[in-house]
């Protein structure tokens, strides 16, 4: 019997590096989910011990069917992990298996298993092939799709990296069952940031149906990922280095780094950081008048339902302000932020100290 068709498929258009984000149930196991990609003799699935007890055996089962060599590194888990030792442990394989530049890598699993398969793909041999498989609601929604690949540098995060764009990103929505309840606010975080950056009726959508989505109900959850993918390649397909669209991606992150940076790797989640951050700039773009209290209290609402941070931790106005200057926005020391201009519409912009002071002033503690 024909199998019925994949799910969903949005496309990310840019030149020359096109590739579709499929969506949808039970896909790793599906042979047909990996039809088409780039032929050679081994693939290797880049995955943590984490993940690896869960689904790695059925990506391997399912690719060998494809590859005549499939084989596995597993990196330990965790932000503090996003480090040169992991990237290094990926090609001390490669090579120990003699893999030629041919190879397909895939990213199984969160963002931070995606973001170093996705670096070490664009370095090994000057760069192979990869397919990102996010098994995160982040990285399902956010880092999977766009090509940004990194590591982090005791000084920065994700200060060492390269724009590396995947063959296909197979995002199988079953994976997501298995996440924790921490995880999966965590990457609200990231859906809740395309609605005030870019589609006002997203917003009110999410707000509607965040209870839905916090209980990974399918048909919302589906919908969730998919208009997510679909801004963000939009966004990605104007713009795919950041020379200006792409930044208002960032809404949250620039206070959202600073808080992570600040208490360490992996103490806060990325999206938990992100959520409080987008709390922060909401409330700057309204301290400048760029949107009323209404608008900035909605934002500060629906992060504090999704069960994310909405008050920042004490690090020290002088260390937040040290930390955002290092973010990859600022320029001669200039720190920008993306702020909120109007509902679904963000621009990138410097702001008063005096007024980013009484931000953090307000918001930590
Ligand atoms: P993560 O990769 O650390 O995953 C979170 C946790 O969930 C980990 O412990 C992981 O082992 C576990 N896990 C993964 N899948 C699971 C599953 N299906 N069931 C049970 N447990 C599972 O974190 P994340 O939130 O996915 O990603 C955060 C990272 O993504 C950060 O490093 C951030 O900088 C990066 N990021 C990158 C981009 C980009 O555009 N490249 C965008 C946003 C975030
Ligand atoms: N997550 C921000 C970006 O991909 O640009």
């Amino acid at each position: 019997m024909k199998k019925p068709a994949l799910n969903v498929i949005v496309p990310v258009g840019i030149e020359g590096r096109s590739y579709d984000i499929v969506i949808g149930s039970g896909l790793i196991e599906r042979g047909d989910s990996w039809d088409g990609l780039p032929g050679a003799t081994a693939a290797v699935i880049v995955t943590n011990s984490t993940v690896e007890k869960l689904y790695a055996q059925q990506l391997a089962h399912a690719l060998s069917i494809r590859y005549a060599k499939v084989s596995l590194v597993v990196l330990p888990d965790g932000e503090s992990h996003k480090s040169w030792e992991s990237l290094n442990t990926i090609f001390d394989h490669l090579l120990a298996a003699a893999c030629d530049r041919k190879t397909v890598l895939f990213a199984l699993g969160g963002g931070v298993v995606g973001d170093m398969t996705g670096f070490a793909a664009a370095c090994y041999m000057r760069g192979v092939p990869f397919v990102q498989v996010p098994t995160t609601l982040l990285a399902q929604v956010d880092s999977s799709v766009g090509g940004k690949t990194a590591i982090n540098h005791p000084l920065g995060k994700n200060m060492i990296g390269a724009f590396y764009q995947p063959v296909r990103v197979v995002s199988d929505l079953d994976t997501l069952k298995t996440l924790p309840q921490r995880e999966i606010a965590a990457g609200l975080a990231e859906v809740i940031k395309y609605g005030p950056i870019a589609d006002d009726g997203f917003f009110s959508w999410i707000e509607e149906h965040l209870d839905a989505l916090l209980g990974l109900e399918a048909e919302p959850l589906a919908y969730a990922i998919r208009r997510s993918c679909e801004i963000k390649a939009l966004v990605v397909s104007q713009d795919e280095r950041e020379s200006g669209l792409r930044a208002i991606l960032n809404f949250g992150h620039t206070f959202g780094h600073a808080i992570e940076a600040g208490l360490g790797y992996g103490e806060w989640l990325h999206g938990e950081a992100v959520g409080c951050g987008m709390v922060m700039a909401a409330d700057l773009s309204e301290r400048l008048g760029l949107i009323d209290a209404t608008y900035s209290s909605r934002i500060r609402q629906i992060v504090k339902r999704a069960g994310l941070p909405t008050i920042g931790p004490r690090l020290g106005i002088d260390r937040y302000f040290e930390l955002m200057g290092r973010d990859k926005k600022s320029e001669s020391g200039d720190i920008r932020f993306v702020l909120i201009d109007a509902p679904g519409h963000a621009i990138l912009r410097s702001a008063p100290d005096a007024q980013v002071r009484a931000v953090i002033e307000s918001n930590t503690g």
